[in-house]
């Protein structure tokens, strides 16, 4: 017992020296209540959005989100038709056709540590995998020079996704574009962007 103790008292000493401006830790105390992690990158209180691959085609400064009516909306129901503004630059040629993948992660604590937050996979079963860019958001071709790229997505087809997202929570869409036009064979990567967002 005084073992325990001394150890503990060992403990908690070398943490106040490694951290002296640290609040004291408390034992037992819950890091992120119910188990929930908080909003990253202030997604309780608007989209974020950043690119996730450098020196590619398209580069990508802002993203809105809004509804048809181009009303700003947030946190974004997946289970509404929505609208992606992303404010772009096309530094290549002009795209006249591209497929796009979209990989969908919730922000959670791991299953060893309620104090660490990671992006785990959900699983779309991939019927994200193969998305017609052109015929699903209707705003090919891309031009080259800045754009607006509005990308209006209507889920409501892939409610087997849907339907396992909870309300209020941290989501992450992993996007990446692949250039399609007719004659290229290689479809490289022209973009890649991360979104993070609230869904209600
Ligand atoms: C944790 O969950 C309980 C039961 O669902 C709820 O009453 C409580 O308000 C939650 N606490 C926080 C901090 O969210
Ligand atoms: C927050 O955004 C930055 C990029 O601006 C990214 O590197 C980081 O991983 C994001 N944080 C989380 C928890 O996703
Ligand atoms: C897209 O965003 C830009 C700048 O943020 C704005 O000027 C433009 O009207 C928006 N387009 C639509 C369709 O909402």
């Amino acid at each position: 017992m005084l073992y325990y103790l001394s150890l503990v008292a060992v403990l908690a000493f070398g943490l106040v020296i490694a951290n002296p401006l640290a609040p004291p830790a408390k034992f037992g105390d819950k890091p992120f209540p119910n188990g929930s992690c908080p909003f990253p990158n202030g997604t309780d209180k608007a989209i974020y959005s950043y690119m996730c691959a450098d020196n590619e085609q398209f580069t990508i400064t802002d993203i809105q989100v809004t509804d048809k009516n181009s009303n700003p909306i947030y946190p974004v129901d997946p289970r509404q038709e929505f609208i992606l503004n992303l404010t772009t630059y096309n530094h290549g040629q002009q795209i006249d056709d591209n497929h796009v993948k979209v990989k969908i992660y919730q922000y959670e604590t791991t299953y060893y540590s309620k104090e660490v937050c990671v992006w785990a996979d959900v699983p779309t079963f991939g019927l994200l995998n193969n998305i017609d860019g052109c015929d699903f958001a209707h705003n090919c071709p891309l031009t080259s020079g800045p754009l607006f790229l509005i990308l209006p997505l209507d889920l409501s087809q892939f409610s087997a996704i849907i339907n396992v997202l909870a309300a209020y929570k941290p989501y992450q869409l992993e996007i990446r574009m692949y250039n399609y036009n007719s004659g290229n064979t290689k479809h490289e990567e022209i973009a890649c962007v991360m979104a993070q967002v609230e869904l209600s």
